[in-house]
Protein backbone atom coordinates (compact mmCIF):
# COMPACT_ATOMS: atom_id res chain seq x y z
CA UNK A 1 0.00 0.00 0.00
CA UNK A 2 1.50 3.16 -1.31
CA UNK A 3 1.38 6.83 0.78
CA UNK A 4 -1.90 8.54 0.88
CA UNK A 5 -3.89 10.39 3.09
CA UNK A 6 -5.07 9.31 5.97
CA UNK A 7 -7.39 11.30 8.57
CA UNK A 8 -7.65 11.12 12.01
CA UNK A 9 -7.71 12.78 15.13
CA UNK A 10 -4.58 13.20 17.49
CA UNK A 11 -5.45 14.34 21.26
CA UNK A 12 -8.19 16.98 19.71
CA UNK A 13 -6.76 17.84 16.54
CA UNK A 14 -7.69 16.93 13.10
CA UNK A 15 -5.24 16.21 10.79
CA UNK A 16 -4.27 14.31 7.18
CA UNK A 17 -0.98 12.28 7.15
CA UNK A 18 0.24 11.43 3.65
CA UNK A 19 1.59 7.93 4.97
CA UNK A 20 1.65 3.99 3.90
CA UNK A 21 -1.70 3.13 5.48
CA UNK A 22 -0.11 0.04 7.30
CA UNK A 23 2.45 2.12 8.84
CA UNK A 24 1.71 1.60 12.64
CA UNK A 25 0.04 3.45 14.69
CA UNK A 26 2.98 4.00 17.20
CA UNK A 27 5.35 4.93 14.38
CA UNK A 28 3.02 7.51 13.44
CA UNK A 29 2.11 9.13 16.59
CA UNK A 30 6.37 9.39 17.36
CA UNK A 31 7.82 9.66 14.12
CA UNK A 32 5.33 12.06 12.35
CA UNK A 33 3.55 13.82 15.55
CA UNK A 34 6.44 13.77 17.69
CA UNK A 35 4.64 12.30 20.69
CA UNK A 36 7.21 10.03 22.09
CA UNK A 37 4.85 8.96 25.40
CA UNK A 38 3.98 6.38 23.77
CA UNK A 39 6.92 4.10 23.98
CA UNK A 40 8.30 0.89 21.97
CA UNK A 41 8.70 -2.25 23.85
CA UNK A 42 8.55 -5.51 22.10
CA UNK A 43 6.90 -3.62 18.69
CA UNK A 44 4.42 -7.04 18.62
CA UNK A 45 1.80 -6.82 20.81
CA UNK A 46 2.68 -8.32 24.18
CA UNK A 47 4.57 -5.77 26.56
CA UNK A 48 1.54 -2.86 26.65
CA UNK A 49 4.44 -0.22 26.70
CA UNK A 50 2.76 1.34 23.62
CA UNK A 51 -0.95 1.64 24.44
CA UNK A 52 -3.16 4.32 22.94
CA UNK A 53 -7.19 5.11 23.66
CA UNK A 54 -8.77 4.86 20.24
CA UNK A 55 -11.95 6.04 20.58
CA UNK A 56 -12.17 5.49 24.33
CA UNK A 57 -11.13 2.16 24.08
CA UNK A 58 -6.89 1.04 25.45
CA UNK A 59 -5.41 -0.26 22.15
CA UNK A 60 -1.77 -1.56 21.47
CA UNK A 61 -0.64 1.22 19.11
CA UNK A 62 2.16 -0.99 17.60
CA UNK A 63 0.02 -3.60 16.07
CA UNK A 64 -2.14 -1.15 15.11
CA UNK A 65 -1.97 -0.30 11.03
CA UNK A 66 -3.19 3.69 10.92
CA UNK A 67 -5.71 2.88 8.32
CA UNK A 68 -7.79 1.06 10.77
CA UNK A 69 -7.99 4.30 12.90
CA UNK A 70 -9.01 6.47 9.97
CA UNK A 71 -12.03 8.92 11.16
CA UNK A 72 -11.38 7.79 14.59
CA UNK A 73 -10.21 9.97 17.64
CA UNK A 74 -6.73 8.61 18.84
CA UNK A 75 -5.76 9.78 23.02
CA UNK A 76 -2.46 10.00 24.16
CA UNK A 77 -0.60 10.44 27.51
CA UNK A 78 0.12 14.17 26.35
CA UNK A 79 -3.26 14.68 26.10
CA UNK A 80 -3.73 13.91 30.13
CA UNK A 81 -3.94 17.38 31.58
CA UNK A 82 -6.98 17.73 29.31
CA UNK A 83 -8.31 14.44 29.88
CA UNK A 84 -10.47 14.23 33.16
CA UNK A 85 -10.07 10.67 33.71
CA UNK A 86 -6.30 10.26 32.28
CA UNK A 87 -5.26 13.12 34.79
CA UNK A 88 -7.05 11.27 37.53
CA UNK A 89 -5.28 8.11 37.00
CA UNK A 90 -2.04 9.98 36.63
CA UNK A 91 -2.49 12.11 39.27
CA UNK A 92 -3.01 8.81 41.54
CA UNK A 93 0.25 7.25 39.91
CA UNK A 94 2.38 10.45 40.89
CA UNK A 95 1.38 10.35 44.14
CA UNK A 96 1.59 6.65 45.25
CA UNK A 97 4.69 6.90 42.80
CA UNK A 98 3.74 3.52 41.07
CA UNK A 99 6.50 3.77 38.60
CA UNK A 100 10.17 2.22 38.99
CA UNK A 101 12.09 3.11 35.64
CA UNK A 102 8.82 4.20 34.79
CA UNK A 103 8.71 2.55 30.80
CA UNK A 104 5.46 0.74 31.01
CA UNK A 105 3.42 3.16 32.99
CA UNK A 106 2.43 5.03 30.61
CA UNK A 107 0.74 2.10 28.90
CA UNK A 108 -1.02 1.11 31.90
CA UNK A 109 -2.34 4.89 32.73
CA UNK A 110 -3.64 4.60 29.36
CA UNK A 111 -5.32 1.10 29.83
CA UNK A 112 -6.67 2.27 33.02
CA UNK A 113 -8.49 5.22 31.58
CA UNK A 114 -9.58 3.79 28.85
CA UNK A 115 -11.68 1.09 31.74
CA UNK A 116 -12.66 3.43 34.14
CA UNK A 117 -13.93 5.59 31.13
CA UNK A 118 -15.99 2.92 29.83
CA UNK A 119 -17.94 1.96 33.25
CA UNK A 120 -18.64 4.31 35.65
CA UNK A 121 -18.29 1.24 38.29
CA UNK A 122 -15.71 -0.65 36.96
CA UNK A 123 -14.86 -4.32 38.56
CA UNK A 124 -11.55 -4.69 40.28
CA UNK A 125 -10.82 -8.40 39.03
CA UNK A 126 -11.82 -7.18 34.96
CA UNK A 127 -9.14 -4.82 35.43
CA UNK A 128 -6.48 -6.82 36.80
CA UNK A 129 -7.33 -9.93 34.03
CA UNK A 130 -6.94 -6.64 31.42
CA UNK A 131 -3.32 -5.45 32.62
CA UNK A 132 -2.31 -9.11 33.71
CA UNK A 133 -2.69 -9.86 29.75
CA UNK A 134 -1.81 -7.01 27.94
CA UNK A 135 0.72 -5.10 29.98
CA UNK A 136 4.14 -6.08 31.70
CA UNK A 137 6.82 -4.60 34.30
CA UNK A 138 10.06 -5.35 34.11
CA UNK A 139 10.43 -3.44 37.46
CA UNK A 140 7.99 -5.47 39.75
CA UNK A 141 6.12 -2.43 40.54
CA UNK A 142 2.90 -4.33 40.75
CA UNK A 143 2.15 -3.95 44.52
CA UNK A 144 2.05 0.14 43.78
CA UNK A 145 0.17 -0.03 40.64
CA UNK A 146 -2.68 -1.87 42.51
CA UNK A 147 -2.34 0.30 45.18
CA UNK A 148 -2.91 2.75 42.80
CA UNK A 149 -5.49 0.82 41.23
CA UNK A 150 -7.36 0.36 44.71
CA UNK A 151 -6.96 4.20 45.13
CA UNK A 152 -8.75 4.82 41.45
CA UNK A 153 -11.45 2.41 42.25
CA UNK A 154 -12.33 4.40 46.18
CA UNK A 155 -12.39 7.42 43.77
CA UNK A 156 -14.69 6.30 41.47
CA UNK A 157 -17.11 4.63 43.89
CA UNK A 158 -16.08 1.33 41.43
CA UNK A 159 -15.89 -2.50 43.26
CA UNK A 160 -12.25 -3.27 45.13
CA UNK A 161 -12.87 -6.71 46.47
S1 LIG B 1 5.35 -2.15 22.00
FE1 LIG B 1 3.24 -2.46 21.60
S2 LIG B 1 2.65 -4.13 22.85
FE2 LIG B 1 4.81 -3.94 23.15
S1 LIG C 1 8.33 0.54 36.01
FE1 LIG C 1 10.00 -0.21 34.83
S2 LIG C 1 9.08 -1.61 33.42
FE2 LIG C 1 7.47 -1.03 34.75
Amino acid sequence: MGAQGQDLTINGTAVTLSVDGDTSLLSVLRDRMDLKGSRIGCTEGYCGACTVLVDGKPVQSCNTPVWSVAGKDVTTIEAAERHPVLSEVQKVFVDLQAAQCGYCTNGIMMTLAGLLGQSPRPDRAHILAHLDERHLCRCGVHVRVLKAIDQLLAQSGGATA
